[in-house]
């Protein structure tokens, strides 16, 4: 760090995190010294703009990180498996966005409003967890909070942009031409090769022994390392819909504790600074990803007391996937560190 403030770096800058990490950063209170963008060959030479400069990106080497206090990776898990130990050697803090690290038992796996606390001045790596398991704890947390959770049981309908910035090109591309034939998977594994428009895919990532697919377990054990409960029964089911921006989750939640009606779980939500409640059953108000794509905020809505089990409850959540999923809490991590003086020497 200097005088001015951090020397930041941006791996895979040129991608659907990355250019959404750049204009975060941009508007959030962080000092920023110089910003240096990297991504492959393919990218270098493209400017973006940051805080009134043009920045180059330069091509991603061993030597990207020398002066750099702070660095967010966005590039793939196997980029960052090799290069943020360079950057952490280097005296770099990494924050990093793919699953590389994230169930690491070392490595702090960070939503700010539920576990910012486990941060600290000797922390030199930090995940940033799967984007749907982001919006789910940020909703979990004032109900194991008020209650205790006994099971979480989601399903997922998530945007397209969630498989990265090719996967939005080929819908764009099956969109204008019916005869287009998928070249990339919008599932994020190189296996299927199904359309995405006018359908609804139940796979995201490659499946496993178990049945379950990579996606699902990712939500399973990361839900339960963030809020620091292996108890919590979790099961999901991930699946991709033809939405651009935004992953929207049905969620039942066993709680610990009996619930006497809807309206005590809508208080709650209410008085919750971390989601916005949008449950107006008498004005057809709910959350939808395509009215609240590019906002920072978690919503929730159309909750429900179980008509059987006193203890269970359902409910909707949306948020960005890009943003509250990847860029912004990647953001919010560093601004955590900065406020709280975690950041540089
Ligand atoms: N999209 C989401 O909702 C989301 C949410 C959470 C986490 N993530 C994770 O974040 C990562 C990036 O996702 P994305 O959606 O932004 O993908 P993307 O749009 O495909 O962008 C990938 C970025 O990585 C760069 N890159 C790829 N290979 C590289 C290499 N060998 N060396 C240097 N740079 C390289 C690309 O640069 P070029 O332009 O040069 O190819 C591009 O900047 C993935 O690991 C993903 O799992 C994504």
């Amino acid at each position: 760090m200097d005088q001015r403030g951090y020397r930041v770096a941006i791996v895979g800058a040129s991608g659907e995190v990355g250019r959404n990490m750049i204009e975060t950063l941009d508007r959030y209170p962080i000092p920023v010294s110089s910003l240096r963008l990297l991504a492959s060959k393919r990218s270098a030479g493209k400017v973006y703009s940051f805080r009134n400069s043009n920045v180059v990106i330069e091509e991603l080497t061993e030597n990207s990180f020398d002066d750099i206090d702070l660095a967010f990776f966005s590039a793939g898990g196997s980029v960052s498996l090799k290069y943020a130990p360079i950057a952490v050697s280097k005296g770099a803090v990494v924050i990093d966005n793919t699953s590389a690290f994230r169930m690491d038992p070392e490595i702090p796996l960070v939503v700010p409003e539920v576990n910012a606390h486990i941060l600290s001045k000797e922390t030199r790596l930090i995940a940033n967890p799967n984007c749907s398991t982001i919006q789910l704890v940020v909703a979990l947390k004032p109900l194991r909070d008020r209650y205790g959770i006994e099971s979480v049981n989601v399903s997922t309908y998530q945007a397209i942009s969630g498989a990265g910035a090719k996967a939005l090109y080929e819908y764009d591309a099956e969109l204008t031409d019916e005869n287009h034939l998928p070249q990339i998977l919008p599932t994020r594994s190189d296996e299927i090769y199904y359309k995405i428009a006018h359908n609804v895919i139940p796979q995201i990532d490659v499946f496993m022994e178990s049945g379950y697919t990579k996606e699902e377990i990712k939500m399973i054990n990361e839900t339960q390392k963030i809020l620091n409960d292996d108890g919590i029964k979790v099961n999901a089911t991930c699946v991709r819909v033809p939405v651009r921006y935004g992953h929207s989750i049905s969620t039942t939640v066993k709680l610990k504790s009996p619930v006497s009606t809807r309206m005590e779980i809508i208080d709650l939500f209410e008085q919750c600074e971390d989601v916005v409640l949008r449950d107006d059953i008498s004005h057809q108000t709910y959350p939808m990803p395509l009215y609240l794509q590019h906002r920072d905020e978690v919503f929730v809505g159309r909750i429900r007391k179980d008509l059987f089990e006193e203890q269970v409850i359902h409910f909707w959540i949306v948020a960005d996937n890009i943003l509250k999923g990847a860029a912004l809490n990647s953001v919010q991590i560093a601004y955590y560190m900065h406020q709280n003086g975690l950041l540089g020497d």
